[in-house]
C-alpha cells in the first residue's frame, strides 16, 4: 500500500512538471545560429541588422509568446512567420531561454 502511494506521487510528480519545463539555453543557442535567426537579429540578438528589434535580453516569457503569435499567425509580419513556421515548441522554448540570458 505504502509503495502504491509511494509511486502515484513519483508519477504526479512527473506530470506535473512536465509543462513547466524550462527551455535548455545551449540548445537555444545552437538553433540560433542554425536556423539563420543570427542573420537579422546579430549576435546574442542584441546587434540586429537595419531596423529589426533587438531580442537578446528581452524575458523568455515575451520572447516564447511572441514567437507562438508569429507561428499562429496571431501576430502578422510576412518575415517572422515563415521563420516560426519551422520551429517546434521545444524550439521555442529553447531559444526563449537563450535570448534570456544574453
Ligand atoms: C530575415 C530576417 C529575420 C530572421 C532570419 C529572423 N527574424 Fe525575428 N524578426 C525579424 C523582424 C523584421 C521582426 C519584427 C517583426 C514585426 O515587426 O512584427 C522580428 C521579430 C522577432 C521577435 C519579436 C521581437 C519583439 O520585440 O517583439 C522575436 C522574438 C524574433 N523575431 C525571434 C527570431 C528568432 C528566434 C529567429 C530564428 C528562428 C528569427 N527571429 C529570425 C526579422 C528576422
Amino acid at each position: 500500500m505504502k509503495k502504491t502511494i509511494l509511486v502515484s506521487l513519483i508519477a504526479l510528480a512527473g506530470l506535473v512538471n512536465m509543462p513547466l519545463q524550462a527551455g535548455d539555453a545551449g540548445a537555444g543557442a545552437n538553433a540560433y545560429n542554425a536556423k539563420g535567426c543570427i542573420g537579422c537579429h546579430g549576435m546574442s540578438g542584441k546587434q540586429p541588422i537595419a531596423d529589426y528589434p533587438a531580442i537578446g535580453g528581452k524575458p523568455a516569457d515575451y520572447i516564447a509568446a511572441e514567437l507562438n503569435k508569429f507561428r499562429s499567425g496571431e501576430r502578422n509580419n510576412p518575415i517572422m512567420m515563415p521563420m516560426a513556421a519551422g520551429l517546434s515548441d521545444a524550439d521555442v522554448a529553447n531559444l526563449a531561454a537563450y535570448l534570456a540570458t544574453q
